[in-house]
């Protein structure tokens, strides 16, 4: 949108870093596509930026590392961050505006006021994550109020956040179209992840269990929610033997609007989600499923 005309050539997107800079770009935007991301863009960052472009006038990606959704025992500090790489892909994808703001212009006080995922942050990786959804939520709707999109992009990657996000909109009548896009895979089967970088080799010979128990789980489908978790589980005691091992945080078969786990008797649509760390690494995974 960006551009002078259909015919000439891509423009390198532009780069802004605050509120204020944003704003005096938006009204040249028309329909806006925001795919936030916490930067390390791979394939899976990529398809969402694709289909942004397919729905909106211009695409904004959002590069952020948000200190406010990690734990203090987590990896903010050393999360992988290489600006020119990243602005690199978002020049490739076609991108129209990278919005990569400071912390000290995301976060200028103490944020006092933050946005409650309620009881769908307490569940699965609110659990093991206290706080996460409560930082996510706020640094989307911070995102949300600086870039005004239309549209905004999550993957399916991480189902509970995208689910949480939807909600969001849905609770707090915020007037954003929320799209999904499918979880993008390596050739081998491992979602594509930022945190990939970290595993070993042998660490992500290991991690490919996590692929291989949703999809056995999504292969025993017709056998209900107990032959389907049954199946994924068979395939994660395995690799719990491996060298390294899978150690297991939690492997659930959910709804996918609320993350509450299906009854016995479930039909409809599910989620199979797992998480496990392998190494130092914590890794998640999902599947959808019909019943
Ligand atoms: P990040 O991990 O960078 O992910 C940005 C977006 O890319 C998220 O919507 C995520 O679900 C999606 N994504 C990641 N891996 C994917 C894959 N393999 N296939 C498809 N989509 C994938 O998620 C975050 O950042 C942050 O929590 C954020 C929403 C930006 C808020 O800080």
């Amino acid at each position: 949108m960006l551009t002078e005309s259909a015919a000439s050539p891509r423009t390198a997107p532009v780069v802004a870093r605050t509120p204020e800079e944003l704003a005096g770009l938006r009204p040249r935007l028309g329909h806006v596509a925001l795919v936030p991301t916490m930067g390390a863009l791979h394939i899976g960052h990529r398809s969402l930026i694709a289909t942004g472009r397919e729905h909106a006038d211009s695409v904004v990606a959002s590069i952020f590392v948000n200190p406010l959704q990690f734990g203090p025992n987590e990896d903010y500090g050393r999360y992988p961050r290489d600006f020119d790489a990243d602005f690199a892909v978002c020049a490739e994808e076609g991108v129209d505006v990278v919005y990569a703001p400071s912390v000290e212009v995301m976060y200028p006080g103490e944020q006092i006021v933050t946005v409650s995922p309620g009881r769908m942050g307490e569940v699965l990786e609110g659990a093991s994550r206290p706080g996460h959804f409560a930082g996510v939520l706020t640094v989307v709707n911070k995102l949300f109020n600086m870039v005004q999109p239309d549209i905004a992009l999550f993957g399916q990657k991480d189902a509970q956040q995208l689910a949480v996000i939807r909600r969001m909109v849905r609770d707090l009548s915020m007037p954003i179209t929320v799209m999904g896009g499918a979880t993008v895979r390596d050739a081998d089967g491992l979602a594509t992840s930022s945190r990939n970088v970290y595993l070993s080799p042998d660490e992500r010979e290991s991690a490919l269990a996590l692929s291989r128990a949703l999809l056995s789980g999504a292969d025993a489908s017709a056998r209900g929610p107990v032959g389907i978790v049954g199946a994924a589980r068979a395939v994660l005691d395995e690799a719990a033997r491996a060298t390294p091992p899978v150690e297991l945080d939690y492997l659930v078969l959910v709804d996918p609007q609320s993350f509450t786990e299906v009854a016995d008797d479930y039909r409809g649509d599910a989620v199979l989600a797992v998480a496990a760390r392998v190494g130092a690494t914590r890794l998640i995974d999902n599947v959808p499923l019909t019943l």
